[in-house]
């Protein structure tokens, strides 16, 4: 093992097999990276999931440049900065209608914890304290904070870690193997959502404060909400005064052709939590979105006290804030919020031409995200997408496997002949692997 490998311990890695063959990256810019040898290679997942605007965007690059050389750090507590102000101004304008308040945070996993919080403290400030229970679904993922895993449903990020926030349940997932290669939202499943009036008869909604959802799941594998269900999500917590948080951590900014997938969908939530495309990847930040009922319902008791005993070193950091704010002018610059519509026909035609090759059992999509799943190798969950991965990398193309689904989400930059070298990279993998 090269020695200067050694001490880093890599998050979500298998850190031997990676230290005895990395795969290290140095550049980037639009859509490529390149390795420390100059190898170019096609980014099909903007970085994870993040840069939906490509590599070192220059209005982004300038601003943290500027912001760095201006003002490094600004306490967040009792003190404020002007980007804090403006970016959140600027944010609430791209937000459904009613989503009008902004909490910063540093991350995907912050942003879950914080709206938790958030959720809870909201009923017991207008006297509902008894709502304490939260709400995930299975096979969610929602960051890797005791939260996040607590009301996450992917096994593995949970098993080792105990018995995490006590009162939580889950509702079911949305796999539904009659809708397997559907383009775009299935037909099948929009009764799943009633699973949680078997919660609410099990627990009674007045214990129960909210209910939280990936409008799209990626991290399991690529779920697309069948038709429906989350409108019928929204109505049955209506019914019961239960709050829904969207994470929107990475369908936030553009992944589905729309700002969010709250405005893709038509369905708003109470909660909102972003992070990834925010910054465009470039600087750690995330943010909570809050109604303006939920923000007042906090802002009741005497002005000089703190009304919520919440917030991050970080949060709203002034690298951070320029780099959203760069982003942001990016994104309006070139249509990006948006583009992803343009191109979701052409990406699903192509994404769809893999349903013969050989081991593909599904393939999913909407906007400018894909779900390729296959049959896994038995008794070795993971390893065939993880042997095309290593494939597409040696090939040139960055892709993301998780279990045996290869999932696609690739900077909102992205043109034909890309969409093209990805599967057409995939493909051949795909049919060296069987
Ligand atoms: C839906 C969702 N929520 C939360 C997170 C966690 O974000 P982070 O890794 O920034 O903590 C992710 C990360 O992929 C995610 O996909």
């Amino acid at each position: 093992m090269n020695d200067q490998l050694d001490a880093y311990w890599m998050p979500f890695t298998a850190n031997r097999q990676f230290k005895q063959a990395p795969r290290l990256i140095s550049r980037a810019e639009g859509m490529h990276f390149w390795t420390p040898e100059g190898r170019k290679v096609l980014d099909g997942v903007a970085g994870l999931w993040c840069v939906n605007a490509g590599h070192a965007r220059p209005k982004i690059v300038e601003a943290i440049r500027a912001q760095a050389a201006e003002m490094d750090f600004a306490p967040p507590f009792n003190m404020g900065h002007p980007k804090q102000f403006e970016l959140a101004e600027r944010l609430v304008k791209l937000t459904p209608p009613g989503l009008s308040k902004v909490f910063y945070t540093n991350s995907g996993s912050e942003s879950v914890d914080t709206a938790l919080k958030i959720a809870l403290a909201y009923h017991r400030v207008r006297g509902e304290g008894q709502r304490t229970r939260l709400i995930g679904r299975e096979r969610g993922y929602h960051g890797v904070n005791f939260g996040g895993i607590s009301v996450g449903g992917m096994v593995a990020n949970r098993k080792m870690f105990g018995a995490m926030l006590a009162g939580v349940d889950h509702i079911r997932h949305t796999h539904d193997t009659r809708n397997l290669f559907t383009r775009g939202q299935p037909e099948h499943g929009a009764d799943l959502a009633d699973d949680l009036e078997r919660l609410v008869a099990l627990h009674d909604a007045s214990t129960i404060a909210a209910v939280i959802v990936e409008p799209v799941a990626g991290s399991t594998g690529v779920l697309i909400p069948p038709k429906g269900y989350l409108e019928r999500l929204r109505a049955i917590c209506d019914k019961h005064g239960i709050l829904l948080i969207f994470d929107e951590v990475i369908t936030g900014f553009g992944r589905l052709g729309s700002p969010f997938a709250a405005t893709h969908f038509g369905v708003t939530p109470d909660l909102m939590t972003v992070a990834k495309g925010l910054t465009n990847g470039c600087v750690p930040m995330g943010a909570v979105f809050a109604s303006q009922k939920i923000h007042d319902a906090f802002m009741t008791g005497p002005e000089h006290l703190i009304e919520f005993f919440h917030g991050y070193t970080y949060s709203g950091h002034p690298l951070a804030c320029a780099a959203a704010l760069g982003t942001l002018d990016t994104y309006a610059d070139e249509g990006l919020l948006t583009r992803g519509a343009k191109m979701a026909a052409t990406f699903e035609n192509v994404v769809h031409s893999l349903r013969d090759h050989p081991n593909v059992i599904d393939v999913r999509n909407i906007g400018l995200v894909g779900g390729i799943e296959l049959k896994p190798i038995d008794g070795q969950p993971g390893k065939r997408a993880f042997s095309v991965f290593l494939d597409c990398w040696e090939k040139g193309v960055l892709i993301r496997t998780t279990g045996d689904t290869i999932a696609l989400s690739p900077p909102l930059i992205i043109e034909n002949q890309h969409i093209d070298q990805i599967i057409g990279t995939i493909s051949d993998a795909l049919k060296r692997a069987a």
